[in-house]
């Protein structure tokens, strides 16, 4: 859907963006990546004409953009950039309004917009639409800017560090939500990240650039498992194969496990631990609510008495949660395996460390 062909653009001495040739499939999220000064945002600025390339050409749907006039083109691409550029004497809602109103919408109909984007974005409109943007945290700018950005519905979305200026959970949560609206609305995303691990969890296909040159394009997995040169190898460290499990959902390694109830005697308890090191306690409704230790058995009489509840809220793992959420967690808790529940918090099985273990020596194969 979005073609660059050999894009070159200079200034001056400098060649901000080096031939580059890439394309962008309908619905995919590509990620440009690379250090700081490597063409990424010219790239982007080029593809909706706030910049003329030297040379080269870039098609959309097949049309070259150089044919389309660039307030028409700007229609079709929504744009959110790190600073996200807020009009600074306009409330929340006559922000994101602003290519809405441009474009003649009715009253009713911008006005309904608005809405439908601020729940979109996870704002609570009655709440927000009368902000004015200093009245905002980072993150909550970040999200109007998005909102801002998908205002009149464009089929693209460029975006140049979306969620860059924000803190680290936060920009977890910024990040969710992405990828829950794109779920949703499948809009063909280029995006710019200097952080790799969020490229990784977010993208389709990863373009790596180095001095204005497309240096590996491809999907997550095959960047972390297939680095095509030293560069790309050493751009994404050491920890690949740990980087690999955020791609990995827990879907397919969630084993079935015995789990006990607090009424349960000794006896019970010790038949469904057999071997085991421990065994989850769940309630009525099947919810875990703890763990009982092998190592406590012989102290009590029932599993009321015997069960750790610890933070087990903390431990449990949604079948959505990735490997690499899994490891985590069994490195933060000193655990061997994570219970997983599923969207009503019931038990439905669980993660061992074996293998997480055996799904990163895959990768390393
Ligand atoms: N308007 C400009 N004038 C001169 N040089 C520029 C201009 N914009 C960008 N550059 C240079 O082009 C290169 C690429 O910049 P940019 O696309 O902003 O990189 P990135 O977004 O990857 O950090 C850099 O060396 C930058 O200094
Ligand atoms: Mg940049």
């Amino acid at each position: 859907m979005i073609r660059l062909e050999h894009v070159t653009k200079v200034y001056g001495e400098t060649v901000a963006v080096n031939d580059l040739s890439i394309e962008i499939e309908k619905g995919e999220v590509c990620i440009l990546i690379g250090p700081s000064g490597c063409g990424k945002t010219t790239t982007l600025r080029v593809t909706n004409r706030l910049l003329e390339p030297t040379s080269g050409h870039i098609f959309i749907d097949g049309r070259d953009i150089c044919q389309i006039r660039p307030e028409r083109l700007r229609r079709s691409i929504g744009y959110a950039i790190q600073s996200v550029g807020l009009f600074p004497h306009l409330t929340v809602a006559a922000n994101i309004a602003t290519v809405p109103e441009l474009l003649h919408w009715g009253k009713d109909d911008i006005a309904r917009r608005v809405e439908e984007l601020l729940i979109l974005v996870g704002l609570n409109p009655v709440e927000y639409a009368w902000k004015y943007p200093s009245q905002l945290s980072g993150g909550e700018a970040q999200r109007i800017g998005v909102a801002r950005a998908l205002a009149a519905d464009p089929p693209i979305l460029l975006m140049d560090e979306p969620f860059g200026a924000v803190d680290p959970l936060t920009r977890e949560r910024l990040q969710a939500q992405f990828i829950r609206i794109q779920q949703e609305l499948k809009k063909t995303v280029i995006m710019v990240t200097h952080d790799l691990d969020e490229a990784i969890r977010l993208a389709d296909r990863i373009a790596i650039m180095e001095l204005g040159r497309l240096v590996q394009y491809d999907t997550p997995e095959t960047i972390l498992s297939r680095p095509a040169n030293k560069f790309v190898h050493d751009f994404v460290g050491t920890d690949r194969a740990l980087k690999r499990l955020s791609r990995i959902g827990i879907g397919n390694f969630i084993r079935p496990c015995p789990s006990v109830k607090t009424s349960d005697s000794i006896k019970e308890v010790a038949a469904a631990i057999g071997s085991r090191r421990s065994v989850w306690v769940v309630n009525d409704e099947g919810r875990p609510i703890g763990w009982i230790d092998q190592s406590r058995l012989s102290e009590s009489v029932t599993a009321r008495e015997t069960i750790f509840s610890g933070d087990i809220h903390e431990i449990a793992l949604t079948n959505q949660a990735t490997l690499r959420e899994a490891l985590s967690r069994m490195l933060g808790q000193g655990f061997k395996s994570i219970p997983v529940v599923d969207d009503k918090a019931r038990l439905i099985g669980e993660i061992t460390l074996h293998d997480v273990e055996a799904a990163t020596a895959d990768g390393e194969a």
